[in-house]
């Protein structure tokens, strides 16, 4: 009897955890479609249980008296104001309770592994950010010592950069600080082409379609044409730069290429690019620039892979972004961008303001943002120094290769990311054993060199587990792990290799040694228990039909997986999901 109800019990979390994923699926695709309509109306389940409530004549009752203590306000057992302002004031320990308890809701950010987004930062800065959240970052005049702090920040950075006399701007983000970039290109060939006579209305712009979704925003937004290259096997799933030299012609403003691709942490080929960019000037007489999109590679290259030539050090290299609060190691809020020199910042991006008793001149989309969290960039910038980022940088790597490691060896995963792979070997086809690769290399070189990456884990299943469990879902590994707090996403490769779908881990200072052990763990349990699940309904009588039909004997590839995963989603073309 016990063994029925067990089996009963695992049918029906299987059934509910696979079976009606795609439903599940949908569900979540739908929310990013509804923010849409919350732009006209603010219509969510909260909206329909209230219809619901007045259909049955309750009215929101308004006139209990408020109380001072949280839980025996009237809210304690109303519902709070969702839809209009409430017509009388709250205390402040309970609006503060209330919103804070709504807030336990959401994911623990340090658990976050699928953001790169900081998530911690030391007592001090903490203070420092406290003490300074009051200022506004357009305050030019008015806060004339965080100006300063800006300057400096620019200036280490474009140090770091090997910039010889950069010019750039604290922004909210990568996001604007590339658009930023975006914009200085377009400025300069529009004005190039316009000098010679030459048309200048249809620009376009070249990068991967591994690219995040703010580079296609620049492209929308600022009505550039996007030449979105495949990304394949071949190019390691990030931009393959001979394809995107030839897609390059007179109307090209420039390429995006990232440093740091947000599927799999691969570095794309800066040095590569621009010798390409070099031989096509040669032979067509355009010269075409690059902007680095070094959103979190920015912070990690110039500390874990010093010799590699990305920045500043390649002539063609005009513009260059990074967030502040990636690998920077400041909270969300802060972003850089740097040019090369003032030549290449064209003059009609810089704005002379006359304003608040001043001069002041800007090159933000953004007027009013926070100044704190730029603080806080110069706090870790002077605190670690290089050593201090060279520290956590490295460890993160370090984390990361054994997170790797641990998973490929279990033999149930293959490692799309190849950021423990010895310097040069890619691709998790190759079965040879990545320790002995990398031994083997470390034996003629003295030391064992990586492959130049972010610290980002992708991993799949194996065909061969796969086969073995047809019915066991990658994407119910991420809902499974969610129960135990982390937050590991599952999805697709850019178009052309979107039949792989991945789990992916974004190995941040917080994900201490002992955190992967627990992760690791936890990866390994789930996916047993999921096995475990699939191999007794194979075997049971109470197995739904789809375990005995006959179509579910042919062995699954990763196609079926793809269709089953994404059966009521709208394909996209990139990273940007439409509605
Ligand atoms: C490669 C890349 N570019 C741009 C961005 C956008 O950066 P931000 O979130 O700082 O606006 C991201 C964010 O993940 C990214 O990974």
């Amino acid at each position: 009897m016990m063994t029925i109800l067990g089996l009963l019990f695992f049918q029906h979390l299987f059934l509910s955890l696979s079976l009606s994923l795609s439903s599940f699926l949908f569900f979540c695709a739908r929310p990013r479609c509804i923010s849409i309509t919350m732009l006209q109306k603010h219509l969510t389940s909260e909206s329909a249980v209230r219809l619901h409530e007045e259909r049955r004549g309750r009215k929101p009752n308004t006139d209990m008296q408020l109380s001072s203590l949280a839980y025996s306000s009237r809210y304690a057992t109303q519902d709070v104001p969702k839809f209009e302002i409430p017509e009388n004031s709250a205390e402040p320990q309970v609006a503060y309770q209330l919103i804070h308890d709504e807030l336990e809701l959401d994911g623990r950010p340090a658990m976050n592994c699928a953001s790169f987004v900081h998530t911690w930062m030391e007592p001090q800065a903490d203070k420092l950010i406290m003490e300074n959240i009051a200022k506004n970052l357009s305050d030019q005049d008015e806060y004339p010592s965080t100006m300063r702090i800006q300057e400096r920040c620019i200036s280490i950075i474009g140090n770091l950069w090997h910039a010889q006399e950069a010019i750039g701007t604290a922004t909210v983000g990568s996001s604007e600080a590339l658009m930023l970039g975006g914009l200085a290109l377009k400025k300069m060939w529009q004005n190039q082409r316009k000098a010679q006579g030459k048309d200048a209305s249809k620009p376009n712009i070249i990068f991967g379609n591994n690219a995040q979704v703010a580079l296609e925003k620049f492209a929308r937004y600022f009505d550039v044409e996007e030449r979105l290259i495949p990304v394949t096997a071949d190019s390691h799933h990030v931009l393959d730069v001979e394809k995107a030299v030839e897609a390059c012609d007179e109307n090209t403003i420039g390429i995006f290429i990232i440093l740091g691709s947000t599927y799999t942490g691969h570095f794309e080929d800066v040095k590569r690019l621009s010798q390409l960019l070099d031989e096509h000037e040669k032979k067509t007489g355009h010269s075409i620039n690059i902007h680095v999109d070094a959103a979190s590679g920015g912070f990690v290259a110039p500390f874990a892979f010093p010799g590699l030539e990305w920045d500043f050090r390649l002539p063609r290299v005009v513009s260059i972004n990074a967030s502040g609060h990636k690998f920077g190691l400041s909270y969300a809020g802060v972003g850089w961008v740097l040019w090369r020199s003032s030549d290449f910042l064209p003059k009609e991006l810089i704005f002379e303001l006359h304003y608040l008793g001043g001069t002041q001149y800007s090159f933000n989309l953004n007027f009013s943002r926070p100044a704190c969290f730029m603080i806080s960039q110069y706090y870790n910038l002077i605190r670690l120094g290089r050593e201090g980022y060279t520290r956590i940088v490295e460890n993160d790597l370090s984390n990361a290769r054994l997170l790797s490691e641990a998973l490929e060896e279990s033999g149930i995963f293959d490692l799309v990311s190849d950021m423990h792979r010895a310097d040069g070997v890619f691709g998790w086809q190759n079965k040879r054993s990545t320790k002995d690769m990398a031994k083997e290399k470390g034996k003629k070189s003295g030391m064992t060199n990586y492959n130049p990456s972010l610290p980002v884990v992708s991993f799949k299943l194996t065909d061969e587990f796969k086969e073995k469990h047809k019915h066991v879902k990658q994407s119910a590994i991420s809902t499974l792990l969610r129960t135990n707090g982390w937050i590991v996403p599952n999805y697709a490769l850019p178009p052309n290799e979107d039949k792989i779908e991945i789990l992916r881990v974004v190995v941040r200072e917080s994900l201490s040694r002992d955190m992967v052990h627990r992760l690791v763990d936890d990866i390994l349990q789930t996916t047993d228990l999921l096995t475990r699940v699939d191999s007794e309904m194979q075997t049971s009588e109470y197995a739904p039909l789809e375990y005995i039909s006959e179509a579910n004997k042919r062995p699954r590839t990763d196609n079926d997986h793809a269709k089953d995963e994404h059966k009521d989603v709208k394909k996209p073309r990139t990273y940007a999901r439409t509605c």
